[in-house]
């Protein structure tokens, strides 16, 4: 918890806890309509998408979602057109969060890498990890960097001081499952 904002990351991850491959680009296999509808019910609540440029780039706002996008090639805290924009080198989270949503409420974590980093660092209240149980990517980007170290995701989260809710099953073929990580 930040000012009032609870913190909640969004990933679905390979069965060797990849986020995209090694080009930045997320493949098909790990694209599932379940998780999709449900990750933009998740960001339809959020009072801001906290997201990294690539992603930003990558994925347009056609809804006009509240973005709070981070860059290293920008002054502190910027209101853009398309977006809030934040240098957390610059600028602390609480900061940052009191100028592009002021209002109390869930922060939305989609990531990438980089991202995900940063907010483990400074703490999730939950984690919404799905798993597409049958793909590897290998070369891949991982959720975490410390899954180069050899640490799954569950592991990491684990280390952090999350706990596991019951796995649910989003969709059994091909095989996706959901794990909600809360903080104890
Ligand atoms: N499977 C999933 O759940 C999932 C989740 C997230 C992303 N993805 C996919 O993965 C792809 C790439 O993700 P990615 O990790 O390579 O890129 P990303 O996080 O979307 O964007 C990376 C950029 O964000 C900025 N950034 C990130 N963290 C920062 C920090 N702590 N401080 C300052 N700037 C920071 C930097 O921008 P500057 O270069 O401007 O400094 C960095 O180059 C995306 O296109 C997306 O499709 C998948």
């Amino acid at each position: 918890m930040i000012g009032g904002h609870l913190i909640h990351g969004h990933a679905i991850v390979s069965a060797d806890n990849k986020i995209a491959d090694g080009t930045g680009l997320t493949p098909p296999t790990l694209r599932n309509e379940a998780d999709w509808t449900r990750f933009q019910a998740a960001l339809d609540r959020a009072v801001v998408t906290a997201l990294g440029r690539l992603a930003h780039e990558a994925n347009p706002n056609r809804k006009g979602r509240n973005r709070l996008v981070l860059s290293s090639a920008v002054s502190g805290v910027e209101r853009r057109e398309d977006a809030w924009w934040w240098n957390p080198a610059e600028v602390p989270l609480i900061d940052a969060l009191a100028a592009a949503a002021p209002a109390a409420g869930v922060v939305a974590v989609p990531g990438g890498r980089r991202v995900f980093d940063l907010f483990l660092s400074i703490g999730f209240d939950a984690f919404h990890l799905a798993r597409a149980a049958g793909v590897t990517i290998p070369g891949g980007i991982p959720v975490f960097s410390e899954v180069a170290r050899g640490r799954s995701a569950s592991d990491i989260l684990i280390a952090h001081g999350l706990v596991a809710d019951p796995p649910e099953i989003l969709d059994a073929t091909p095989q996706v499952d959901l794990t909600v990580w809360r903080h104890a």
